[in-house]
């Protein structure tokens, strides 16, 4: 393995989790059976994430921009958002995750942000996880409501402003961009773009990305360290 800068482990692991429409489209499915089937992914990869070295896994779920969608899809996204929070609360605790809603709280309704609150409470003691659940979130609005609150801005203050730095970046779906992701804590993520569509995405893609992570070579503007020196045994054989 070539990576000369130790791995932190835990580390924090992002996803875009993208594709449940155009996975439905392509069964003759509404876009709603989409987003169903991807709440069932969701399940799976919290459930992997922990024993592949994941502290911390943040999920994209619904970006400040999504509220430009049909309403009935919004609507129907905001009640599978509260469904979850309330079914999976017993398996979070279970199961050692602290789960977390990062993004406005303003714009969702009543129901969905008392079922967030009950759930980050539930599950506050939680340390095998954290599981950070990104709803009407915008990273250019992050780094502006943090960067409006700082009395003197600098790299350091907003480093502990926004969230932890992110080690993994994963798309599903098959697109290349980032769509307003945690623009500031993936300035040295590593990026990994799968062709999966959510729904389909198993632990075993999860298992994969987290491998081919581990094997690249994380420099952060420096050069790679020199190799290892030779062991003594090898280096004085005659
Ligand atoms: C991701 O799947 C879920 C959300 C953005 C809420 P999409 O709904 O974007 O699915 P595609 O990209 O249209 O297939
Ligand atoms: C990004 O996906 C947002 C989420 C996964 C929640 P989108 O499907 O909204 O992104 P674009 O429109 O393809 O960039
Ligand atoms: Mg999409």
């Amino acid at each position: 393995m070539s990576n000369h800068f130790a791995l932190q482990r835990p580390f924090h692991t992002a996803i875009i989790m993208d594709g449940n429409g155009r996975w439905a489209i392509a069964r003759g499915l509404p876009r709603t059976a989409g987003h169903c089937a991807g709440v069932e992914t969701v399940r799976r990869v919290v459930e992997a994430a922990p024993d592949l070295g994941i502290g911390i896994l943040t999920l994209f779920a619904f970006s400040s921009d999504n509220w430009r969608r049909p309403r009935t899809e919004v609507d129907w996204l905001m009640a599978l958002l509260a469904e979850y929070m309330e079914r999976e609360t017993p398996r979070c605790i279970e199961q050692g995750v602290r789960m977390q809603v990062v993004g406005r709280r303003d714009r969702l309704d009543g129901p969905l942000t008392a079922a967030i609150a009950r759930c980050e409470a539930a599950t506050a003691a939680g340390t095998r996880l954290l599981l950070r659940i990104a709803v009407d979130y915008s990273g250019r609005d992050a780094i502006l409501a943090a960067a409006r609150n700082l009395f003197e801005p600098s790299r350091e203050a907003l480093d502990r402003a926004l969230g932890p730095p992110v080690d993994l970046l994963i798309r599903t779906g098959g697109e290349r961009r980032l769509s307003d992701f945690l623009l500031w804590e993936c300035a040295y993520a590593e990026i990994i773009f799968s062709r999966r569509m959510w729904p389909e995405f198993g632990a075993g893609d999860l298992a994969g990305a987290v491998r081919e992570f581990q094997g690249r070579q994380r420099r952060f503007g420096g050069i790679p360290a020199p190799p290892a020196p030779a062991q003594r045994g090898e280096a004085w054989l005659d």
